[in-house]
């Protein structure tokens, strides 16, 4: 007989209408849907079409009506600033029904765009609620962006207002926001600059307001007037959250409203196994997807409570913190990126920490965001005993494409594998003539479209950019340039990203948009940033570059050049340290770089010598360069 998994997974393949519409009852709508999935205009399927609702309603105000008003919602618990502060359904519906009347003075309505730029404080999960209660747009930029950065974003979303806070803490230093926050808006189109700008004063760090464009929170919300969810489309968009492409251009992944709350609903009890009621925590920040999926929607939806954490796993005050949060208020399950519990396995090898906390209500541990490499798993799932889930998913999937879905059931673990494709996933693998191939062939992991509910329907004004990127290559397919596998017992295994995109410290990460910051240099002549292995944070970029002909300035110094420009340029996020100068390099005689023989000399891997490549000779003087800065043979793996 097939296990709910399978039943639930052939069903959502087979009869997709059936299958999501009767998970959409659990939602709650102002008007029910004509069609469950309207895909009379491909590529470009909807979901839901002629339903109307609103995400607040369902995150916070559905909940209040059924009497769970004074249940936790929102725990933030801050060790960088000893605070641990507690929102009921109620108390946070109020804040954020405040905020949204803030916003609504200041002429935001449906399909606004409202820029979000904060750090990890409950004000940002206000915000977020509050744009879209009153049917606008968000768009939050991770806070370790520059100021370059955020105003791409502006220029994109052209935001009507934008809300950010003084400053965010890390574990040393307190990062000012607020002249980021001035030099990109000085930096952003005419067109595009927000009308206002919000900012939370927080007593670490006060900034210096613009009058007439600045508004300070408080002020604001001491005499707003609470303004009601406002009906959308099921179509229309909930937000809008950039991520890395191959150009520095980042890509403008769109959620619509109806898919995405009925997906996310549903995986906290069929991925996660949570219930309302339950604590749920993932330590992630709301910059990024996991925070939008985990922190903020799918665990309000469900009605549990969540948590936002502000602190790193390490250093805030040491490797015990994610054991003490976890115990502190009795988290069932909880989600991380795998080089969090690295840092955690650097600082107490032995987990001598978690000794001293009562870790007996957590249930399961999820990993994503990059590879979960077996030492990781095994260490976790020795010192935990409760299972190590590690499921795959991407900014633009919103939910995991593929997971051992413990609520469904539970699979044996394989390392290296985040399991089976979730229900909604039609997960193939292809060749580049877009044939499937035998199960252990490696070849591109695509997804037979239609996507599920909660994926993206395209991207931010760019419905061709949103065909090319994913939709072009593989006919008929989603591309989600991941090169993997699927086995004989249909356990998926994603190997490696088919682009220039690397994971640091889950973070991802364009090495085009870091090449295109080089080469600005004026005495750069040619220029390849690589994602190399590193212990912590998975990968880390590292930059060669050849010098224009007669620059004889100091290498040293052009190199202290570059890497503070990426830093100033993209972000601190980067991780952009390293780089070397090379004579010239190693490419094929089509004039392609070699980067897949660069990588393995930077890790120190065994590598044939390309037959295609034009001079051989060059592959010792990379081994010297590399040398020279901890890697190749001088890592002695
Ligand atoms: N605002 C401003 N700067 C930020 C920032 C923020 N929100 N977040 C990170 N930065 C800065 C850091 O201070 C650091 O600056 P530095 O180069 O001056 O030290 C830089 O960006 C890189 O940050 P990070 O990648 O976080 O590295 P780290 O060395 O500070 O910490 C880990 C390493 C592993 C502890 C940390 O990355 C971590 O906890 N990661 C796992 C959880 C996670 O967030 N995953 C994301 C997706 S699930
Ligand atoms: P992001 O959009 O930031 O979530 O990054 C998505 C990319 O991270 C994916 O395309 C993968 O390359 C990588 N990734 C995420 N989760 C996993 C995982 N569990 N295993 C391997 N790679 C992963």
């Amino acid at each position: 007989m097939a296990n709910p998994y399978e039943e639930a997974f052939q069903r959502s393949i087979n009869d997709p209408e059936g299958f999501w519409g009767e998970i959409a009852e659990d939602v709650h709508w102002y008007k029910k849907w004509d069609k469950v999935l309207d895909d009379s205009n491909k590529p470009f399927y909807r979901w839901f079409v002629g339903g109307e609702l609103n995400t607040c309603y369902n995150a916070l105000d559905l909940h209040i009506e059924n009497g769970k008003g004074d249940q936790a919602a929102l725990i933030y618990d801050s060790p960088v600033t000893d605070t641990i502060q507690t929102f009921t359904y109620t108390q946070l519906r109020d804040e954020v029904a405040k905020f949204a009347g803030v916003l609504a003075g200041m002429g935001v309505v449906k399909g606004d765009r409202v820029l979000i730029y904060m750090p990890m404080i409950p004000q940002a999960v206000i915000a977020m609620l509050a744009t879209v209660r009153i049917g606008a747009v968000h768009s939050v930029v991770f806070g370790g962006f520059a100021a370059k950065e955020l105003a791409t974003r502006i220029n994109d979303a052209k935001p009507k207002v934008l809300v950010s806070a003084s400053c965010g803490i890390e574990v040393q230093r307190v990062i000012q926001y607020k002249p980021l926050l001035d030099q990109a808006i000085e930096m952003a189109n005419d067109d595009s600059k927000p009308e206002k700008t919000i900012i939370f004063q927080r007593p670490q760090e006060t900034a210096s307001m613009i009058e007439g464009r600045d508004v300070d929170w408080n002020d604001a919300m001491a005499t707003a007037k609470p303004a009601d969810c406002v009906p959308v489309a099921a179509t229309d968009p909930c937000y809008i959250l950039y991520t890395s492409g191959t150009t520095g251009q980042p890509k403008g992944v769109v959620r619509d409203t109806g898919g995405h709350v009925v997906a996310l609903k549903w995986t906290m009890k069929a991925i996660y196994n949570v219930d309302a009621g339950d604590v749920y925590w993932a330590a992630s920040d709301v910059g990024w997807v996991v925070g939008h999926s985990y922190i903020v929607y799918a665990p309000l939806f469900k009605g549990c409570t969540t948590i936002c954490f502000e602190g790193k796993p390490v250093g805030t005050p040491d490797a015990g913190v994610f054991w003490r949060v976890i115990s502190q208020h009795k988290v069932r399950a909880m989600f991380t990126a795998p080089t969090a519990f690295r840092a955690i396995k650097r600082e107490d090898p032995k987990a001598q920490l978690m000794q001293n906390y009562d870790l007996s209500k957590f249930e399961a541990l999820f990993l994503a965001g990059e590879r979960l490499d077996p030492n990781t798993l095994h260490w976790a799932e020795d010192c935990l005993k409760i299972p190590v889930i590690d499921h795959w998913w991407q900014t633009e999937t919103g939910w995991a494409i593929c997971a051992n879905c413990l609520g469904l059931h539970q699979f044996p673990i394989k390392e290296g594998s985040p399991t089976k494709p979730a229900p909604g996933w039609n997960l193939k693998v292809v060749d580049d003539k877009n044939q499937e191939v035998p199960p252990g062939t490696i070849g591109a992991l695509v997804v037979k479209l239609p996507l599920p509910p909660g994926a993206l329907p395209t991207l931010w004004k760019a419905d061709q950019r949103y065909i090319e990127s994913y939709l072009e290559e593989f006919p008929g397919y989603y591309k989600t340039a991941d090169a993997g596998f699927i086995d004989q017992d249909g356990y998926a295994f994603v190997m490696s990203r088919t682009d220039d995109i690397i994971n640091v410290a889950g973070h991802r990460l364009s090495t085009g948009a870091m090449e295109e910051v080089l080469s600005d240099h004026p005495d750069v002549a040619e220029c390849a940033v690589l994602g190399v292995e590193d212990d912590l944070k998975g990968q880390v970029p590292v930059g060669f570059v050849v010098l224009k002909a007669g620059v004889d300035r100091p290498k040293e110094e052009i190199l202290g050049e570059v890497v503070k420009m990426v830093r100033e340029r993209i972000g601190a996020v980067a991780s952009f340290k390293k780089a070397t100068v090379v004579k010239r390099l190693p490419k094929t005689r089509s004039g392609k770089i070699l980067r897949g023989t660069i990588q393995k000399i930077a890790d120190n891997k065994e590598f044939k010598v390309p037959a295609t490549i034009d001079d051989p000779a060059i592959l010792g003087e990379m081994e010297e360069a590399l040398n020279t800065i901890g890697y190749a043979k001088s890592r002695g793996k």
